[in-house]
């Protein structure tokens, strides 16, 4: 073969995923909120998430995460030289959760940092740490969507209390090498995007440059609806049109996790198939950038995803960000 020909791609080592000790249900949440299982059911699909204790930090979910996903690729942490930790509930304003994962597992090289992008945190680190590998800089990535949302939610709003969940997920992502072919093994294409116009339909009203506080979610969820569908299938199209596939060449779609009617109705527009829907916003509510993490855990657990599956990703959040990564397993 042509030495020239071959490219750098991220493969997919192994997926590991953590949960907070709390299960609170859809019935423990009537008791805090005027809301009934019905109601939330019937608008999102979730029936209960995890909240997150006193100790259950962001990094410290991350960590656990990070440690079984490294498990299941049969790595350890030497193998490491790039940590890319999307989240919007770090522990700490500085210095960064990446770092804090870096310490806790003993990574001594390479760089370590977060990146914020809220629903799409997942779609934007995997898609800035395929190009670090593709690059030839960095050799094996730790990929990690973790979040504790429950900390920044107002608990006297029902409209959006009821809605988010903690937890977290990593994927390891190493290179390899590559023909350019779709039926290579690894991340084939990505599609980011963002409009900093939206920025008023879903926010968190403090910072440590504004009110100096953390502050609280906020967001009109009518109007999220409104774009959402549109978005995500923009950018999944997007990746069809990049590589000359089509809906029904996928095995798998494992969308960002917030509300099971945005799920279906993109799937729908598209023309995928239900039966390769993975859904587990009924299990764990939206957990932000965790959530496409933790559903990939859930269907490698199970045996639904398997090696030289094609699986597509795609997440839409506040910003507006939105993204899609097409990736070969
Ligand atoms: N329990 C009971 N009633 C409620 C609750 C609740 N938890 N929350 C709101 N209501 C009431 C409202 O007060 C309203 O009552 P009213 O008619 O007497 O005024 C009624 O329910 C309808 O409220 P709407 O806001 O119109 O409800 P809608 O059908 O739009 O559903 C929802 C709300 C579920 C938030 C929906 O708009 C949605 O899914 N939006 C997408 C938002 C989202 O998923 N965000 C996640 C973050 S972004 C992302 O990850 C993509």
């Amino acid at each position: 073969m042509n030495e020239s020909r071959k490219i750098w791609r991220s493969v997919v080592e192994g997926v590991g995923a953590a949960l907070p000790e709390r299960r609170v249900t859809n019935a423990d949440l009537e008791k805090m909120v005027d809301t009934s299982d019905d109601w939330i059911v019937q608008r999102t699909g979730i029936r209960e998430r995890r909240l997150a204790g006193p100790g259950e930090t962001t990094s410290v979910l991350a960590t656990k995460a990070a440690e079984k996903a490294l498990a299941a690729a049969g790595r350890t942490a030497a193998d490491i030289d790039l940590i890319v930790l999307a989240t919007s509930t770090p522990d700490f304003t500085f210095p960064s959760s990446a770092t804090q994962v870096q310490a806790a597992l003993g990574v001594t090289r390479g760089a370590a940092f977060d990146l914020q992008a809220v629903c799409s945190g997942f779609v934007y680190a995997m898609t800035v740490a395929d190009k670090f590998l593709a690059s030839g800089s960095h050799e094996r990535a730790l990929v990690i969507g973790a979040e504790t949302f429950s900390r920044i939610l107002d608990w006297e709003d029902r409209t959006t209390c009821v809605l988010f969940g903690d937890g977290a997920g990593a994927v390891v992502l190493a290179r390899a090498q590559g023909q350019g072919a779709i039926s290579d093994r690894g991340v084939l294409t990505t599609h980011l995007r963002s409009d900093g116009r939206h920025r008023e339909k879903l926010f968190v009203d403090g910072g440590p440059s504004t009110t100096g506080t953390v502050g609280k979610l906020r967001m009109s969820g009518k109007e999220v609806f409104r774009h959402a569908v549109g978005m995500v299938t923009d950018v999944m199209t997007d990746a069809f049109a990049a590589t000359g596939t089509t809906a029904e060449d996928l095995d798998w779609f494992v969308p960002h996790q917030a509300n099971e009617r945005i799920i279906d109705a993109s799937a729908e527009k598209l023309g995928i198939a239900k039966s390769k829907i993975v859904k587990t916003v009924h299990m764990h509510g939206n957990t932000s950038a965790a959530s496409i993490p933790l559903a990939l855990a859930t269907a490698c657990e199970d045996g639904r995803i398997k090696q030289g599956d094609l699986v597509m990703l795609e997440a839409m959040g506040g910003g507006f960000t939105w993204g899609s990564v097409l990736i070969r397993w």
